[in-house]
């Protein structure tokens, strides 16, 4: 295929979670770069392509019923469907050969290979043939870090800056799909948020698997951090900040370049610089949690009062069999340890019911912790056997649907309550909100969202606000999701 006159188009559709949807902007980025077109009209697309999430079953179902769709339009035309993602990767062979429609096949280590790959599919297709394209070998240094993505406008935008998990946690699929975990170089992601401040995002969001286990020892780019270091003082002095405010890094290494990067150093970095409002990251691990890192959330104007902090469970014998490396009475003195540094950093978590053997006592531990935290907002999910991993190797899945379910509602409950006590605590309140764009339910108006991430709905009344202004809202009304102002 010729570079830059492909007339071919390609829609790409992408489930799953923040991570997914970044690895769709890369995806664009290098299709473009080929000559392909992206469209968003799927009906008039040459190519589909669907970046896929393995987490759990349900995500699966999603998939498979979207490729049921495509077979019946593949029948009346030429069409090239591809799989992306981590279904792609862990499934393999099984898919292409269970799925007869899908004629690529890339892990999110080979996206490099994807115009190839997808070139050779419509070229085989042409030819009346059915070649298929499959790329799944995972990667010990791919961070694609020298690839722009491709980004959808806004206020906020991804940066992943480490890829792949080395924690495997006994229930989850992501190092088998996404392999070993890998950072990326400081400079090039300092590089990538310069880039996006000077185009008018005003938030950035730093991506891993396990966000906060990020370490790079950095032997070259001096000269970038130079010059970054001189911006970081101006910018101190444009604030007004004294020697004692923890602006700038975590002392050890400085501002040059060089030394062993954490993941305290980075967020510091990326919110020390000008323009970039506000700084989130997702997602951490509890075992990784320095004292540094708690400073910088809680200390640094830019970073967001927010930690999503995945519990997982609260019973010991439940999250020794997770391999989550913590027992309820660490997690809950990390929770103190941030709540003494700021009590206004909102906590949000993720917890899986009816994991291999769990008792109705142990899952009640579980529902005490969360009453005894008390989160701002939780995702609850049913467990779901995952293919490959230790907990569908080693344990039964014994616990009855129907317990589960009755689980998750249980703490979906009880976290509604709470939720909508937090939410409480702030009528009456005047908060800081960043403007996102029109609410979901009306174009009437506006949505935004608070520092600790609690989504706001006001009524435009034809003022001047802008997505991207940061504007005080003085709550009226919530509900247990959302406030009102
Ligand atoms: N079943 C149910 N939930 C899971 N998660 C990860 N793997 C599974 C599984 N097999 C949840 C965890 C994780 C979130 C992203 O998805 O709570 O933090
Ligand atoms: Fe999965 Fe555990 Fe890694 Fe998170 S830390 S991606 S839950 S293995």
């Amino acid at each position: 295929m010729e570079k830059a006159a492909s007339p071919y188009r390609v829609h790409i559709e992408t489930f799953g979670c923040q991570m997914n949807q970044y690895d769709t902007e890369l995806v664009r980025s290098l299709l473009k770069a080929e000559g392909f077109t992206l469209t968003e009209d799927r009906e008039r697309a040459d190519v589909i392509l669907m970046n896929t999430c393995a987490i759990r079953e349900h995500a699966h179902h999603k998939v498979y019923g979207r490729l049921a769709d495509l077979k019946a339009i593949k029948r009346q035309r030429n069409l090239v469907v591809g799989v992306l993602g981590c279904m792609a990767q862990n499934l393999k062979t099984d898919l292409v050969e269970a799925e007869s429609i899908v004629d690529v096949l890339a892990g999110p280590d080979s996206y490099r290979r994807l115009p190839g790959l997808i070139a050779q599919a419509i070229e085989s297709q042409e030819q009346g043939s059915a070649q298929k394209g499959i790329a799944v070998d995972l990667s010990e240094y791919e961070t694609y870090d020298d690839i722009m993505p491709e980004r959808a406008e806004g206020v906020n935008a991804w940066i992943a800056v480490m890829r792949g998990c080395d924690n495997f946690c006994t229930f989850c699929v992501v190092p088998y799909t996404r392999g070993r975990e890998r950072s990326r170089d400081p400079h090039g992601i300092i590089r990538e948020a310069e880039h996006l401040a000077s185009r008018g995002y005003k938030q950035v969001t730093l991506l891993g698997q396990n966000v906060n286990s990020y370490r790079f020892e950095a032997r070259e780019g001096e000269q970038l951090l130079e010059r970054y270091s001189a911006k970081t003082s101006q910018l101190r002095t444009r604030l007004g900040h004294g020697e004692g405010v923890r602006l700038g890094g975590p002392g050890a290494g400085g501002w040059k370049g060089g030394g062993t990067w954490d993941f305290a150093r980075l967020i510091t970095a990326v919110a020390d610089l000008p323009g970039i409002e506000r700084v989130r990251f997702t997602s951490p691990h509890p075992k990784d949690f320095p004292p540094a890192l708690l400073d910088a959330v809680a200390g640094h104007p830019n970073i967001c009062k927010h930690i999503h902090l995945p519990l997982q469970a609260g019973n010991d014998r439940i999250l020794r069999l997770m391999s989550r490396t913590y027992g309820h009475e660490d997690y809950l003195a990390l929770v103190e340890d941030i709540r003494r540094r700021r009590s206004d950093i909102a906590l949000t978590t993720d917890i899986i019911c009816g994991f291999c053997t769990e008792t109705e006592e142990e899952f009640l531990d579980t529902y005490r912790v969360m009453e005894e935290v008390g989160f701002h907002s939780a995702f609850i999910f049913k467990y779901s056997e995952r293919k490959h991993t230790i907990a569908a190797r080693k344990y039964p899945d014994d616990v009855p649907e129907r317990v589960k379910s009755e689980r998750v509602t249980r703490l979906v409950d009880l976290q509604k309550s709470i939720s909508r006590r937090k939410n409480e605590e702030l009528l009456g309140q005047t908060v800081a909100v960043l403007v996102e764009g029109d609410a979901k339910k009306s174009s009437a108006q506006w949505m935004g969202r608070t520092d600790g991430n609690i989504t706001v709905v006001w009524e435009k009344n034809g003022s001047g606000i802008r997505p991207g202004d940061c504007i005080l809202i003085t709550i009226t009304r919530v509900s247990a999701t959302t406030l009102f102002g």
